[in-house]
């Protein structure tokens, strides 16, 4: 009973890691980096370039950003296609160097789509491999390998671009690296949800909410995305205008942490020099010379909060006047 029930999770978890981004996504974000990519080989390690709106983007942009390579890789090749009937476990690599860029799509490049010797997970020896020789990887992992993904990203010293899921900001391998100015967010899809491709076997109820149909193509709403990167951005050193001056009353101590309540990132006031807290949305407002980033709330990890909490109150959620607020950055402003 026990591995049925371990069998349907772990389809369940595969399933939800089963959603594509769109073509209008990666252009909103990728724009912003142009310089970036000249002379670079990028490769897409969780995308099947029959599917991936990832890959057709850069195969039509590849003169455009000046790009050396394009290495897509894609998991398990368990569709249907010219060389397998979906049983295959082994994942496939395409490698494009520029040429003909007027049909990314499958029927042009069928040819050159090579079967990989293992499964095409990408911390398998024969992808790393590949980020070994790769200079920036752009993709949506898949969520529930996210933490795995950054590490290898992270050994291999590799510059990247990625969609996850915004709670991956107080994961306790993510959080040091943004509090390290290693990682830090994207610029276009900051605060939001957003439609991703589901594929056609996908199980969802047809009148859910955050579902729709639309030109034979199926799509779902995710909650709280985000793009992650290191690579420097327009935005990011923008400071955040402030308007708001500090009051006692409006700015509140919390009861079990050496610091302020601020409810609100657009409400940091202008004038306060202790420790605040602050919405973890506050990474997507985040410049390093304005602000440096203190720790997090004891909540997301112990000792996250760099001693600000009071360990005797056992609450690790930050509390005023005995309520719990949700899950907070602690910030200090650079003078
Ligand atoms: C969130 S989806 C995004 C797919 C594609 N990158 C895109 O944005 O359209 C994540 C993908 O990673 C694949 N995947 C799951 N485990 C993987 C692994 N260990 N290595 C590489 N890809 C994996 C899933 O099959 C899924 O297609």
């Amino acid at each position: 009973m026990a591995r049925k029930n371990n069998n349907l999770a772990s389809a369940k978890r595969a399933q939800a890691d089963e959603f594509y981004t769109r073509l209008e996504e990666i252009d909103s974000e990728l724009r912003h980096y142009r310089t970036h990519f000249s002379g670079k080989t990028v490769l897409c390690n969780c995308d099947d370039p029959r599917r991936s709106n990832f890959y057709r983007y850069f195969v039509r942009n590849f003169r455009e950003l000046g790009l050396k390579r394009l290495i897509t890789t894609c998991y398990r090749n368990t569709e249907p296609n010219l060389f397998t009937n979906g049983s295959d476990t082994h994942g496939l690599k395409l490698v494009y160097d520029g040429g003909d860029d007027s049909n990314p799509d499958f029927d042009q490049i069928a040819d050159t789509v090579q079967p990989l010797r293992g499964d095409g997970s990408f911390d398998s020896a024969e992808c790393r491999a590949l980020l070994e020789e790769a200079d920036i990887v752009v993709t949506n992992p898949p969520f529930s390998r996210f933490r795995d993904f950054v590490a290898l990203l992270m050994k291999y010293k590799k510059k990247f671009l990625i969609i996850g899921n915004q709670n991956a900001i107080t994961y306790k391998e993510i959080f040091p690296l943004i509090k390290e100015n290693k990682l830090w967010s994207g610029i276009s899809m900051n605060g939001s949800n957003r439609w991703f491709e589901v594929p056609e076997d996908y199980e969802v109820r047809p009148n859910a909410a955050g579902y729709k149909e639309k030109d034979g193509h199926r799509f779902l709403f995710v909650n709280g995305v985000r793009w992650f990167t290191n690579m420097e951005h327009s935005k990011r050193n923008l400071p955040l205008d402030l308007y708001r001056t500090y009051n006692a009353e409006a700015y509140p101590h919390y009861d079990n942490y050496d610091a302020i309540e601020c409810s609100k990132v657009a409400e940091i006031p202008m004038d306060y020099d202790g420790i605040m807290g602050v919405p973890i949305t506050f990474i997507d407002k985040y410049c390093p010379e304005q602000f440096e980033i203190v720790g997090a709330s004891e909540s997301e990890g112990k000792g996250f909060s760099m001693g600000l909490w009071h360990e005797a109150s056992r609450v690790s959620q930050p509390l005023v006047n005995g309520q719990k607020k949700y899950k907070r950055l602690f910030i200090r402003r650079i003078k």
